[in-house]
């Protein structure tokens, strides 16, 4: 059954003027809080309150990928993640992957001269993190499966830091 209309109405109102409980979540390994609008995708907490940039906004609907950070290790697309799906999680941006020195897969990216305009590739290299923890020796499929666009086309020296990544973590025993 639906509301009448002046009774959705008053019951918009009054959880508008309810005070929100405050979303607790941890990027980059500090913690934060979140008091507003719990739907608000977490790639806006990031850019617009955390002012991490290097998370990229590209399609906003999810299909792209430039929008990738970690969420507990995992490659998720911020973009369509609501601030209340990551409460209590843990969420590592490109800011936050290493702090000490390069990762890995930093490392390889360099070695193999990936960006071109670069736009992608914050995206790239959180999903490529992901990748190699779930698949430490990944096939072309298993690179292919990722699915971030890079307008660019660096796809093939993506593949190369890929696989030069993943004897380099082999090799560390990481
Ligand atoms: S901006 Fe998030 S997937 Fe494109
Ligand atoms: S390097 Fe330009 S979009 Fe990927």
């Amino acid at each position: 059954m639906s509301q009448s209309e002046p009774a959705a109405e008053a019951s918009a109102k009054r959880s508008a003027a309810q005070p929100r409980a405050p979303l607790a979540l941890t990027v980059n390994d500090k913690p934060y809080y979140h008091e507003g609008d719990p739907q608000m995708p977490l790639l806006w907490f990031l850019r617009d309150t955390l002012r991490l940039t290097g998370t990229k906004f590209g399609c906003g609907v999810g299909a792209c990928g430039a929008c990738t950070v970690l969420l507990d290790g995992k490659a998720v697309r911020s973009c369509t993640m609501p601030m209340a799906a990551v409460a209590e999680h843990r969420i590592t941006t490109i800011e936050g992957l290493e702090t000490d020195a390069l990762h890995p897969v930093q490392q390889a990216w360099i070695e193999e001269d990936v960006a071109q305009c670069g736009y992608c590739q914050a995206g790239q290299i959180l999903a490529a993190v992901d990748l190699l923890k779930r698949k430490p020796k990944p096939s072309e499929d298993d690179i292919s499966a990722i699915g971030n666009l890079c307008r660019c086309g660096t796809y093939p020296r993506i593949r190369k830091a890929i696989l030069r990544a993943a004897e380099s973590i082999q090799g560390q025993g990481k």
